[in-house]
């Protein structure tokens, strides 16, 4: 039997008070909608049924997933008529899973366990048992401890509204029963609505089972209805994240300050500070100390770097021993070779830098290929755009640059040239070569200053 999940996102989300759909509200840096179909690809779903209703066009534009099918649900008539709307677009004989697009942090593993439960003869619902059941539906069993049907908070009388155990919305079993049992919905109810929890009666009057999973953390069924529980979410998440981190040998200084928007993999003994923000895919070697207030977005970073205080780290390579900051900019295309050093108020775009090469102060270097040994003076700037097109700079090893330097690219600086401070080299240095290209100091002895014009 193959797999299709269906994803209800077409409600309204009003207590988010945004111009923005829900689902598309990002924890931890993703659409919360896009963690939902992420979970749904990881258990192996052939097809994704996004059912959108409200901001329908704005979300489909946010997501570029090819396995996912669009329903439009024009009314939100209730869950159940949500399924309904999927439900001619499913094979017959799929296992069908419902999800809830403002339910990210399902894990697999529970889906997985919850799916392993459906048979042709029972209907597989995820449960959980909460301090605090309040807004969700009631799982009601009977005196043999078996689920008989799930009633809904509005609907329930004071001795079901005691029940802590309650629906977590998310559930799966075949097509063909949901073929049977979804146009059979009835809305007779306190909401006027179909829900797809009137299913789980339908399903027992019909001698199904109803075969129960439980996630195995809270945050996992957590959904978010506004920025506070949003909020909530994202630190209950990143501290999770941190832990993990802590356990597998990192030293965090506040698991409380840090935001890992994607992953984060560091080896043993890599110590951060307070305040950095991971996103995309960024690899740490051992004993790498990241400093406070630090951004690292898609980078890879050798054994022994130290990063400074507020530096950002964008699509860069930094190889082992490499120092950088406090207030260091790698831009995209950043290659360092071991023990390259970059400094404050140092900005580096698409250039590669040897080992050992050092650039300590106020620079920008971009589209350039740097020698090892060299060393970039303060405020040394390659001029690399000419308004149309960008050009190369090369620097040989060893070479010394002046501060306050301009190369003007393309050009070449030799193997050991040095360049006089203040210069701006507009043509090719040989080898070795000192090159000065600048005004030549004159002295004028005797020269009296202006005085004041009296009135
Ligand atoms: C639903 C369940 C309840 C469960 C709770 C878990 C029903 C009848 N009730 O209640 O048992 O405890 O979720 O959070 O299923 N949606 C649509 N179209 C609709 C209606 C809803 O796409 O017509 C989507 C919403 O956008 C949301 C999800 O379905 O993502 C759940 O809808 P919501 O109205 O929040 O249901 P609850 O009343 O919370
Ligand atoms: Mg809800």
């Amino acid at each position: 039997m193959s797999l299709e999940i269906v994803i209800l996102a077409a409600g309204k989300g009003t207590r988010m008070k945004s111009s923005q759909p829900k689902v598309l509200h990002k924890l931890a840096g993703k659409s919360l909608l896009q963690w939902a179909i992420e979970a749904a690809l990881q258990v192996g779903a052939e097809k994704i049924h996004v059912v959108v209703g409200h901001g329908a066009d704005q979300v489909k534009q946010a997501i570029d997933i090819p396995q996912v099918n669009w329903v439009e649900q024009r009314e939100q008539n209730g869950t159940g008529h949500a399924v309904a709307q999927a439900l001619p677009h499913i094979s017959k004989d799929a296992t069908v899973a419902v999800l809830y697009g403002d339910v990210p942090l399902i894990s697999a593993a529970t889906l997985q366990d919850l799916l392993n439960k459906v048979s042709d003869q029972s209907l597989a619902l995820l449960t959980a048992s909460l301090d605090n059941p309040n807004g969700y539906g009631r799982i009601v069993r009977n005196n043999n401890g078996d689920v008989i049907r799930i009633v809904e908070q509005k609907d329930a009388g004071a001795e079901q509204l005691t029940i802590n155990e309650v629906n977590t919305g998310i559930l799966a079993a075949s097509a063909s029963s949901f073929n049977r049992w979804l146009p059979a919905l009835k809305s007779d109810n306190a909401q006027g609505e179909y829900y797809l929890t009137d299913t789980i009666a339908m399903a027992v009057s019909e001698g199904y089972q109803i075969a129960v999973a439980q996630p195995t953390s809270e945050l996992e069924i957590q959904g978010v209805n506004s920025r506070v529980q949003l909020q909530e979410l994202e630190r209950a998440l990143q501290l999770r994240r941190a832990q993990q981190l802590m356990e597998a040998g990192v030293t965090l200084a506040d698991a409380g300050r840090i935001d890992i928007r994607g992953t984060l993999s560091c080896a043993s003994d890599v110590s951060i500070d307070v305040n950095c923000v991971f996103e995309g895919n960024v690899e740490i070697a051992e004993n790498c100390k990241i400093g406070p207030n630090c951004v690292l977005v898609d980078c890879k970073i050798e054994e022994g770097v130290e990063v400074k205080a507020n530096s950002m780290i964008e699509d860069s390579h930094l190889a082992a021993n490499c120092i950088i900051g406090p207030f260091a900019r790698l831009r995209p295309g950043t290659v360092l070779a071991e023990e390259v050093r970059i400094g404050n108020f140092v900005e580096v775009k698409k250039s590669t830098f040897a080992k050992g090469s050092k650039a300590n102060h106020l620079s920008y270097i971009g589209d350039s290929e740097l020698g090892s040994g060299v060393n970039v003076g303060a405020g040394t700037i390659t001029c690399n755009y000419d308004g149309v097109n960008k050009h190369q700079t090369k620097v040989g090893d060893n070479a010394f640059i002046g501060s306050n330097t301009a190369l003007v690219a393309p050009v070449n600086v030799g193997v050991g040239a040095t360049i006089g401070a203040g210069s701006t080299i507009t043509g090719n240095i040989a080898d070795g070569e000192l090159a000065v290209a600048r005004g030549k100091q004159r002295n004028i002895t005797g020269w009296k200053r202006p005085t004041k014009k009296q009135p």
